[in-house]
C-alpha cells in the first residue's frame, strides 16, 4: 500500500549526461587574477582568469582527497585548504600532499563567451 506513494515521492534514477563542454560565462564577467568555480555536470572544474587576461581551466578536484580547490591571487598559484596543497598555474602539484597534478581543460572564446572542454 505505501509503495505507490514512496514510489511517487523518490524520482526515477536519471543519467546525468556525459558533460564535456560548458559556457561559464562571458569574457566581461571575469576580472583578471580571479578564479570561479563551475560545474560539468556534478563535476566542479576553476576557470582561472590571469593577470595578462588569459584564461586557464582545470578540474577543481584536489588530488589528495578531494577538496575543491580554489585560486589564490597572492600566491599566484591554485590552492587546496584543506591540508595547504598547491599547484602551480599548468596544474602542477608543487607543495603540500597532492600526488598528482590538477586536470587540465581546454578554454576557448566564442566571441565574448568562454567555453571550457574537457580534453579527450
Ligand atoms: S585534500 Fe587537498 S591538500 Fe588534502
Amino acid at each position: 500500500m505505501a509503495y505507490p506513494i514512496v514510489r511517487y515521492l523518490i524520482p526515477p534514477p536519471i543519467p546525468e549526461a556525459n558533460i564535456s563542454s560548458i559556457r561559464v560565462g562571458s569574457v566581461g564577467d571575469f576580472s583578471p587574477e580571479t578564479g570561479i568555480i563551475f560545474q560539468f555536470g556534478r563535476i566542479p572544474g576553476i576557470l582561472i582568469r590571469l593577470e595578462n587576461g588569459q584564461f586557464k581551466a582545470f578540474s577543481a578536484t584536489c588530488t589528495h582527497l578531494s577538496c575543491i580547490v580554489q585560486y589564490r591571487g597572492d600566491l599566484n598559484q591554485i590552492w587546496c585548504a584543506c591540508h595547504n596543497g598547491r599547484f602551480d598555474l599548468t596544474g602542477r602539484n608543487v607543495a603540500g600532499p597532492p600526488p598528482r597534478p590538477l586536470e587540465e581543460y581546454d578554454v576557448k572564446l566564442e566571441g565574448e563567451e568562454v567555453w571550457v572542454t574537457k580534453r579527450a
